[in-house]
């Protein structure tokens, strides 16, 4: 048996580094916070080292009858702050102790007295930078702010210990994303933001149009510079008649040939002066229209376009060519929806497996989610730690249950047969439960909270409820479609086989009362060499919610956009 008070391996591995310099940020003139904490150690291994840190003052007292200074400072590279000691002279105390002060100081890191909490602390020898603050009007004071409160200083927030954990497990969960489907031969391609195509046929886009500030930028110069009259428009012709007849004079009078040149000229001076005129005096305010209706082929794509629902049927295009892809990116929906689990801008994760079938689909979304929980057992424990404190105390516990159980797969049919039971055992519901209801949240949640409490995957819905895309059963009633529930969020995945049979599809979208010509180039995947393939979307911010166990979808993206809200 080896020396009790020798640490394991890795943990030697990690204090092996003692050389401050080595600590040091590669681009930055500062030692990160977390290099010093978050060692196995806690930072003890670095006492006796030199060191610059900075970052802002979570909060500072003065002790030792004002001689010294307190001060916890946070770099938002983890959790954990450093204790930071400066002594009156060395620096005005007064400034550096309030909240949200900014402090790039050098010190030598030092050993605590024995019974603190600390492992280590900076014992500070210079101060090279103090970003004050005034704390009468600082908006983010240490006091317990809620996440309701600091949505109105979404610029300030990431100052908080939340946003910043939850911006941590964010950055995780979209690296492990890249790393699950990079590690498994996905390629990843970038669907377009701005798009001619309404995915999920629901209309619910958010429309990218000039045509408005252009109506709005002619409105303000006419006023500015009016349109000519009918009168001038006379006068401008008037002239351009005389100059004409004019040049037919020089010309029979057999003039000089710079007289008629010049005569010439004239004339086709007055002709542009007329055009210009001409087409000012069509100018009219407001939208273009044709027919009565908004004449689209003035707009700055000569046609209707939107913000993207979805990079699907997009992304299709590759995986009908390059077999499996990703997309990953920013998705918009203008739903008037005021729930704590909708934004109208979120991320999606959309993968597409080409010869893959909605089984395939249900092994890949399973797989990808129990991946992100392990990565971030494994990768942010100190701030899933923090969130287990603050916010859900099972966090963790659902984290390890979901990484390591088999999710339960149920058909629609099943689900409705077994929330049918609940009602008839006295569960109420607000929506009536009947075969053919899109599950609303209640009984999504009732099914994994309260039926399985693990993620549950309900397949083949009913295709009256279902987008066209979706692979037709053979019983004519139900889709391959597959959405996976989980205990906190309700619906985190959606996803289907798609239905890949020209015929079919086709009917499908004329049944659905779409147009047939805007898919055009989706039904050209059929028709040439079309193949059995599935995909599924993942909403990103409903991963964080279900990861962190944060109640309100607003609080987990950086600037959360909502009805009535769009700041900064
Ligand atoms: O179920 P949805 O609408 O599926 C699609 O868009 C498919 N085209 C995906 C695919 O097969 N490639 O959306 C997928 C997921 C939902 O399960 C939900 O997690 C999330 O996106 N989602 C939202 N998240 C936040 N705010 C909203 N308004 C959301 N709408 C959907
Ligand atoms: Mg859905």
């Amino acid at each position: 048996m080896g020396d009790p008070a020798t640490p394991p391996s890795s943990e030697l591995a990690a204090m092996a580094i003692v050389d401050g310099a080595s600590l040091k940020h590669p681009f930055s003139d500062r030692v990160p916070v977390r290099s010093i904490v978050c060692r196995p150690d806690g930072g003890a291994g670095l006492a006796g080292n030199r060191v610059r840190a900075g970052g802002w003052v979570k909060t500072g007292r003065e002790q030792g009858k004002g001689s010294f200074a307190f001060l916890e400072v946070n770099d938002g590279s983890c959790p954990a702050n450093l204790q930071v000691i400066v002594d009156a002279g060395v620096e005005e105390l007064s400034t550096l102790v309030q909240t949200g002060t900014c402090v790039s100081v050098e010190g030598v890191l030092k050993v605590p007295p024995e019974g603190a909490k600390q492992k280590i602390e900076l014992r500070v020898e210079r101060v090279l930078h103090v970003g004050p603050t005034d704390p009468a009007k600082y908006p983010i004071p240490k006091t317990k702010l809620s996440l309701e409160f600091l949505r109105d200083h979404v610029h300030l927030r990431p100052r908080t210990n939340t946003i910043s954990a939850v911006a941590r497990i964010r950055n995780a969960l979209a690296f492990a994303t890249h790393s699950f489907f990079q590690e498994h031969g996905f390629l990843y391609v970038h669907t377009p933001i701005i798009t001619t195509s309404d995915c999920e046929g629901a209309g619910e886009m958010f429309q990218a149009t000039t045509l408005i500030n252009e109506a709005e930028k002619l409105e303000k110069e006419l006023i500015e510079n009016p349109p000519p009259t009918e009168a001038d428009v006379e006068a401008a012709r008037l002239t351009v008649t005389q100059r004409g007849e004019i040049v037919a004079q020089l010309k029979a009078a057999k003039a000089t040939r710079d007289d008629i040149s010049a005569s010439v000229a004239e004339l086709k001076i007055a002709k542009e002066n007329l055009s210009r005129l001409v087409e000012r005096a069509k100018l009219r305010p407001g939208i273009p229209k044709k027919d009565g209706k908004i004449d689209y082929t003035q707009d700055f794509f000569a046609r209707q376009a939107f913000l993207t629902v979805s990079g699907q049927l997009q992304v299709e295009t590759y995986a009908c060519a390059v077999t499996s892809v990703y997309t990953f990116g920013p998705t918009f929906r203008a739903e008037n929806s005021h729930t704590s689990r909708h934004l109208a801008e979120f991320w999606m994760v959309e993968p597409e497996i080409a010869f893959a079938d909605l089984q395939d689909d249900m092994n890949c979304a399973e797989a990808y989610v129990k991946y992100m929980c392990g990565w971030l057992l494994d990768k942010c424990f100190d701030d899933m730690e923090l969130m287990a404190k603050l916010y859900d105390k099972g966090c963790i516990d659902r984290l390890r249950m979901v990484s390591s159980t088999p999710f339960e797969r149920i058909s629609y049919t099943e689900a409705v047969r077994l929330l049918e039971e609940a009602v008839k055992g006295g569960k109420e519901f607000e929506k009536n439960v009947e075969w053919g209801i899109d599950l609303a949240s209640e009984h999504e949640r009732y099914l994994t909270e309260d039926i399985f409490k693990k993620p549950v995957i309900v397949y083949n819905y009913p295709k009256g409820i279902k987008a066209f895309y979706m692979r037709l059963n053979d019983d004519s009633k139900t889709v391959a479609a597959m959405d996976i529930l989980v205990p906190k969020v309700g619906e985190l995945i959606g996803g289907s086989q798609r239905e890949e049979r020209y015929e079919v599809i086709q009917r499908r979208i004329a049944e659905m009362g779409l147009p047939l010509e805007p898919y055009e180039w989706y039904l050209d995947l059929r028709r040439y060499g079309t193949v059995k393939h599935c995909g599924f979307g993942l909403g990103f911010e409903r991963m964080v919610l279900f990861a962190t166990g944060i109640d309100n979808i607003r609080d987990v993206i950086p600037f959360p956009r909502y009805p009535g809200r769009a700041d900064l």
